[in-house]
């Protein structure tokens, strides 16, 4: 299985924060933005990861994750030269997938809280199944997303990009998982009206077909999509209560390396002695005792 994570966005909606920093290296509390979205990858229990920046900020992002060896990952590098859309991500991973099946997640989604892990597991087996799967998300604003309608089986009617007229309130987040063959569906995708290659298209060749399962994340879960000022401020917000109230750490990449087995204890032993003292370090020395 393969993870990509799509980090291309100029963040535009973020200057002039974003005109000198990448809006995925940004902090969200105590950590860089990109460190969230590739936790779930890593929570999944994925290795091999494709990275797709644009062509200039894909120095900064080498310069915080390098080669992924000290998480015991393999952080592969790809460049999105013209925004094209999010399902533009298999195209440019065509190679990366091969014959795998992949999940994606973008660069700006946070997800953390308890039960996800269930969830991804469910997601896993529905690959076994010939099923991808979407997550849906309660918000108060659909029209700014993806929308996901269901049944009362929970079984997925329709997924709709931005629609004016939601036909539920349950946003389709940036988390998907894909069966082998996403990259040859999204070759056989039309620009939208805002001249993307919409995800939600992507997912729509695999509703036809029946094979779209939806997971709800919970309204106890958080989910933050940190596209705007108010959003980026909210993550850093519930991360820092979370972590404070629960005593842990979201997203620490080393301590979900641990616990996956990616990296042995006295392998992040010797890694911890090389990192730059800081609180972060501190958990880790904890984590280690
Ligand atoms: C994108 C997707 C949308 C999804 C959202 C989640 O929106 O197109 O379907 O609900 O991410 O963050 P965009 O970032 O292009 O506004």
């Amino acid at each position: 299985m393969k993870g990509i994570i799509l980090a291309a966005g100029a963040g535009t909606r973020l200057y002039p924060i974003t005109k000198s920093v990448n809006k995925q290296l940004l902090p969200i509390y105590d950590k860089p933005m990109i460190y969230y979205p590739l936790s779930v990858l890593m929570e999944i229990g994925i290795k091999d990861i494709l990275l797709i920046t644009s062509e200039k900020e894909q120095e900064n992002f080498k310069k915080l994750l390098g080669d992924g060896s000290h998480l015991g990952i393999n952080m592969n590098y790809a460049i999105q030269y013209v925004p094209k859309g999010i399902s533009d991500a298999f195209i440019i991973a065509e190679d990366f997938i091969g014959n795998d099946e992949s999940v994606l997640i973008l660069g700006d989604n946070v997800y953390f809280g308890k039960g996800f892990e269930e969830k991804l597991a469910r997601a896993r087996e529905n690959l076994k199944n010939g099923r991808c799967t979407v997550f849906g998300y309660e918000v108060p604003d659909p029209e700014r997303f993806g929308v996901v309608e269901f049944d009362k089986n929970l079984e997925v009617i329709s997924i709709e990009e931005k629609p004016k007229n939601p036909k539920s309130n349950y946003c389709a987040t940036g988390l998907y998982f894909y069966t082998p063959g996403a990259t040859k569906n999204a070759k056989k995708l039309k620009p939208s009206a805002r001249g993307e290659l919409e995800i939600t298209d992507l997912c729509k060749i695999y509703l036809d077909e029946g094979n779209l399962s939806c997971e709800l994340l919970p309204k106890s879960f958080n989910w933050v999509d940190t596209g705007t000022y108010d959003s980026l401020v909210d993550a850093s917000v519930l991360v820092r209560n979370y972590e404070k109230t629960n005593n842990l750490k979201v997203a620490c990449l080393e301590e979900i390396a641990l616990k996956k087995g990616f990296l042995s204890k006295e392998k992040l032993i010797e890694i911890s002695r090389e990192m730059i003292n800081s609180g972060y370090r501190d958990y880790i020395i904890e984590l280690i005792k």
